[in-house]
């Protein structure tokens, strides 16, 4: 048999097998049970989290040969079989993208007054519906205002913003969410467990952030994923195809400032810049991994033991302050959206980091003990004669003190205990937020 891929496959037949979803599935399985159907849904949200997939299961359920209308459709009878096949004569399936003209419409309209041919109902999916024509929104007003008993509208976009509100307010109207990192990683443990395909947890996770919320990206990442890694699913190989960093150099730039040693953070840049990585995609990683180092400061309980870096997020978690965490968090917060004004993007990313290493708040001995500077060269007395005695004095003399070897403990930033990021404010000239 061919090769189907993972998100064919694994397309859900029942309402139980989806992933997420809960809100959609319980208002149909509701109005499927009761009997209390209306006549036109609209399913939106983003591209692969279960828009065509619901509404088919919907089909079945209103058609299933076994069980009437009910909100769990045998899957076995014609019917189910039919709709599972894409080839069941009373689900009449239109891509509106490609049949945008009002010809287009009134063609399938013509049909409308028509009664099933097998079913109790005929249902019409169209997909991407916000691609029809206005004339085309106009010539299904009236029909989907009253349509005939037996018709059942189900309406699916990524766009519902572009549908004219005479539509919208015809439709019983359902926003999918987009599924969470968690729900795809355990999505994708479950179809690889069931194909047989050893793996690492850490890299579903990767695939998990890579595929943001679409459950059909993460499959097709999942099928690219295994014929990259040809055998078992390790983390490096899904990381080389991802072209993503390996989470311990992120660590390594935590671990850095939390020793407080320049010189370290930027041998830790330096490695990081030999993968030419999307910076903001760098930091887009540090902030994930405070988030986590502050939440578990706070709850510990909040963090999955089972998670690949979890040692090291509660080591960290221990040798940072909650304030510290916090002022990473801001900086790199802001300097991601710096990022972009940045002469490049590793210079960017290195005074993001510079700029968490000067702001550190120093032991509170050292805040109160006075900034101590280097002495500064002055001209020692000179016996020269007088017109080389006006020569300006040596250029020492009006240069800065050097400043310490980075990572030194230093005169220390000062930091209002009442407002920790006034400094950072004043550095990156940002306006303090109004309270409302
Ligand atoms: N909630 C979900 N649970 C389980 N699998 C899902 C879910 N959503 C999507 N999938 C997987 O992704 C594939 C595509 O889903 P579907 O066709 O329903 O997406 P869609 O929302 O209609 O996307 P598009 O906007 O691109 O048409 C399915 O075959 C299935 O494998
Ligand atoms: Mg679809
Ligand atoms: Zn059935």
């Amino acid at each position: 048999m061919a090769y189907q891929v993972l998100a064919r496959k694994w397309r859900p037949h029942r309402f139980a097998e989806l992933v997420g979803q809960t809100h959609v599935q319980r208002v149909l399985a509701n109005a499927l049970e009761s009997g209390r159907l209306h006549h036109a849904y609209l399913f939106t949200g983003t591209r692969g989290v279960g828009k065509t997939t619901i509404a088919r299961i919907l089909a079945k359920s209103l058609n299933c040969e076994a069980k009437g209308v009910s909100a769990e459709p045998c899957g076995e009878c014609a019917a189910c079989v039919d709709v599972d096949n894409g080839c069941y004569a009373d689900l009449i399936e239109v891509d509106a993208a490609s049949r945008t003209k009002v010809e287009d419409t009134r063609d399938l309209l013509e049909n409308v007054p028509y009664a099933p041919s097998r079913g109790h109902y005929k249902v019409y999916l169209i997909d991407e519906v916000h691609m029809l024509s206005i004339s085309s929104f106009n010539a299904l007003l009236k029909t989907l205002e009253e349509p005939p008993e037996h018709i059942k509208f189900l309406f699916a976009t990524t766009d519902p913003q572009k549908l004219p509100a005479t539509i919208l307010s015809r439709c019983l109207q359902f926003n999918l969410k987009r599924l969470t990192v968690n729900q795809i990683e355990t999505h994708l443990a479950h179809i690889l467990t069931s194909e047989n395909i050893v793996f690492d947890k850490a890299a579903l996770g990767l695939l998990g952030k890579a595929a943001d919320g679409s459950m059909r990206d993460a499959l097709s990442l999942l099928d690219q994923a295994i014929a990259f890694a040809g055998g078992e699913l390790g983390l490096t190989p899904v990381q080389e195809m991802l072209g993503s960093l390996d989470k311990s150099h992120v660590l390594g730039l935590l671990d850095a400032l939390a020793n407080k040693q320049g010189v370290d953070l930027i041998a830790e840049v330096q490695k990081i810049a030999e993968f030419n990585p999307n910076y903001a995609d760098v930091l887009a990683n540090l902030l994930q991994l405070l988030q986590q180092i502050a939440l578990y400061q706070q709850v510990p309980t909040a963090i999955d033991r089972e998670q690949g870096d979890f040692q090291a997020i509660a080591d960290l978690a221990a040798r940072l302050s909650p304030e510290q965490v916090q002022l990473f968090y801001q900086i790199a917060l802001l300097g991601r959206s710096d990022l972009a004004l940045a002469v490049d993007g590793k210079s960017g990313f290195e005074m993001v980091l510079l700029r968490m290493l000067a702001f550190l708040p120093c032991d509170p001995e050292t805040i109160s003990s006075p900034v101590s500077t280097p002495p500064v060269a002055v001209p020692a007395p000179t016996t020269a004669p007088a017109a080389a005695r006006e020569l300006p004095p040596p250029f020492e003399a009006d240069m800065p003190p050097a400043p310490p070897p980075m990572g030194e403990t230093t005169a220390p930033m000062q930091i209002d205990a009442q407002d920790p990021f006034a400094a950072v404010r004043a550095a990156t000239g940002l306006p303090r937020k109004k309270k409302h």
